[in-house]
C-alpha cells in the first residue's frame, strides 16, 4: 500500500492495476519515472509512449499537447530565414569534461558544472546552457534518429539539450517556463568501411583526428569517435554505469558547414512540456559500423537483469499540423547553401576561432 500512495496520480494507479502489476506486486514505481520506450519491460508494465500522457497528470501534454516532438520534416515545407544569425557556441575557452552515462534510456553526456558551455545565435534570442548530450539511436541502420527529414529516419541522432540560463536556474525550472529549452540535434548515419579514429585514443588512428581542426570527410565524427572509442563504451554496458571523460571539443562533434532547420516543439520525453526550441543540423554526422554496433550492445538493465539492447530509445513522430518550420538556408541558391560565415559554428574563445 505504501508502493502504491507514492503514485501522485490516481489514473497512474487504476491503470497500473489494472495492466497487471496486482498480479505481481514488484517494487514501487517512481511516478516520476516511470515510463519507457517500449510498453513491456521484465514482464513488469511500464508505459511506453502512448500511455505516457495517461499514468501522470504533470505528463498530460504528452498526450493533448499540439506542439509535440519529433516531427518529419519536409523539406519543401521549410521557409527560408535570411535574418537568421549563425549559431554561436561559447566554451570560454576551456575544454569540456563531465560523466557518460547508461541511464537504462539513453546514452547520456553531463557536462561537470565549469567550463559553462552555452550556445546562442540562429533562432535563439536567450543564451542557453548546456546540460546534457543525449544519443538515441536503432536497431538497424537508417532508423534510430526521432526526426525525419523528408520521410526518412537516420541511425541515430545525438541531442544537445540546453536551458535558458538568462532566465532560469536550471533545466527543470526553464521546461516548465517560456523560452526555456533548446535542444540542437545532429543527425548520424553509419559509413561502412572506414575505421579511422574507432580505437581512439592511444589507437593508430588517434593521430589521424586528434588535433586536425575540422574532420576528414566520410570519416568518422572525432567528438563521437571519443565516446565511441572501445575503451570507453564499454565502460557504460550496462544501467546507471557511468565513466568520467575529459579533454573534448564540443566544436568538434559539428560539421565544417551545416545549415539548420528550426520550429516550436516539445520535449520528447515526459513531462513533454511545449517549451522547446528544436534545431536540427542538415548535415549528417558519420560513424562506423562498428561503432554503431558498440552501441547496440548496450544494455538498458543492470547486469543483474536479462540484456535489453538501449537501441529504439525514441518517441514515434507527432504531427507538425501548421507549425512553422523556419531554415537558414535559400531553396533558389543551392550552390551558396553551405558557403560563408553563416554556415559555420562560431566558436567563442577557441584559439583557432574555427
Ligand atoms: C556563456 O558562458 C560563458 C562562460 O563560459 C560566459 O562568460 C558568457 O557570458 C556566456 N554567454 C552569454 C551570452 O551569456
Ligand atoms: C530548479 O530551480 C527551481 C527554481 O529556481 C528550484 O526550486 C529547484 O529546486 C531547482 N531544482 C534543482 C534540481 O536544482
Ligand atoms: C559523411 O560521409 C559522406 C560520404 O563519405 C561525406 O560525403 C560527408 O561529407 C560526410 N559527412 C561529414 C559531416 O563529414
Amino acid at each position: 500500500m505504501g508502493a502504491a500512495a507514492r503514485l501522485s496520480a490516481p489514473r497512474a494507479l487504476v491503470l497500473w492495476a489494472a495492466l497487471g502489476a496486482a498480479a505481481r506486486i514488484g517494487p514501487a514505481p517512481d511516478p516520476d519515472d516511470w515510463w519507457s520506450y517500449k510498453d513491456n519491460l521484465q514482464g513488469n508494465f511500464v508505459p511506453g509512449p502512448p500511455f505516457w500522457g495517461l499514468v501522470n497528470a504533470a505528463w498530460s501534454l504528452c498526450a493533448v499537447g499540439k506542439r509535440q516532438s519529433p516531427v518529419d520534416v519536409e523539406l519543401k515545407r521549410v521557409l527560408y530565414d535570411p535574418f537568421l544569425p549563425p549559431l554561436r557556441l561559447s566554451t570560454g575557452g576551456e575544454k569540456l569534461r563531465g560523466t557518460l552515462y547508461n541511464t537504462g534510456r539513453h546514452v547520456s553526456f553531463l557536462p561537470a558544472p565549469r567550463p559553462v558551455v552555452n550556445v546562442s545565435g540562429g533562432p535563439l534570442l536567450y543564451s542557453h546552457r548546456l546540460s546534457e548530450l543525449r544519443l538515441l539511436f536503432g536497431a538497424r541502420d537508417g532508423a534510430g534518429s526521432e526526426h525525419q527529414i523528408n520521410h526518412e529516419g537516420f541511425s541515430a541522432e545525438v541531442q544537445l539539450i540546453h536551458f535558458n540560463q538568462e532566465l532560469y536556474g536550471n533545466l527543470s525550472a526553464a521546461a516548465r517556463g517560456p523560452n526555456g529549452v533548446a535542444i540542437l540535434s545532429l543527425f548520424v548515419n553509419v559509413r561502412r568501411g572506414r575505421a579511422a579514429g574507432w580505437r581512439g585514443e592511444g589507437g593508430p588512428g588517434a593521430r589521424l583526428t586528434r588535433g586536425a581542426p575540422t574532420q576528414v570527410a566520410g570519416s568518422s565524427n572525432p567528438f563521437l569517435s571519443r565516446l565511441l572509442n572501445r575503451d570507453t563504451i564499454t565502460r557504460i554496458s550496462y544501467k546507471n554505469d557511468a565513466y568520467f571523460l575529459q579533454d573534448l571539443s564540443l566544436e568538434l562533434l559539428f560539421p565544417e558547414s551545416f545549415g539548420f532547420i528550426t520550429y516550436q516543439g516539445s520535449l520528447s520525453t515526459p513531462p513533454c512540456s511545449e517549451t522547446v526550441t528544436w534545431i536540427l543540423i542538415d548535415r549528417a554526422l558519420n560513424i562506423t559500423s562498428l561503432q554503431m554496433h558498440s552501441l547496440r550492445l548496450l544494455s538498458q538493465n543492470p547486469p543483474s537483469q536479462i540484456f535489453q539492447s538501449l537501441s529504439g530509445n525514441g518517441r514515434p513522430l507527432q504531427p507538425l499540423a501548421h507549425r512553422a518550420l523556419r531554415g537558414n538556408r535559400d531553396p533558389r541558391h543551392p550552390e551558396r547553401r553551405c558557403r560563408g560565415p553563416n554556415y559555420r559554428l562560431h566558436v567563442d574563445g577557441a584559439p583557432l576561432g574555427r
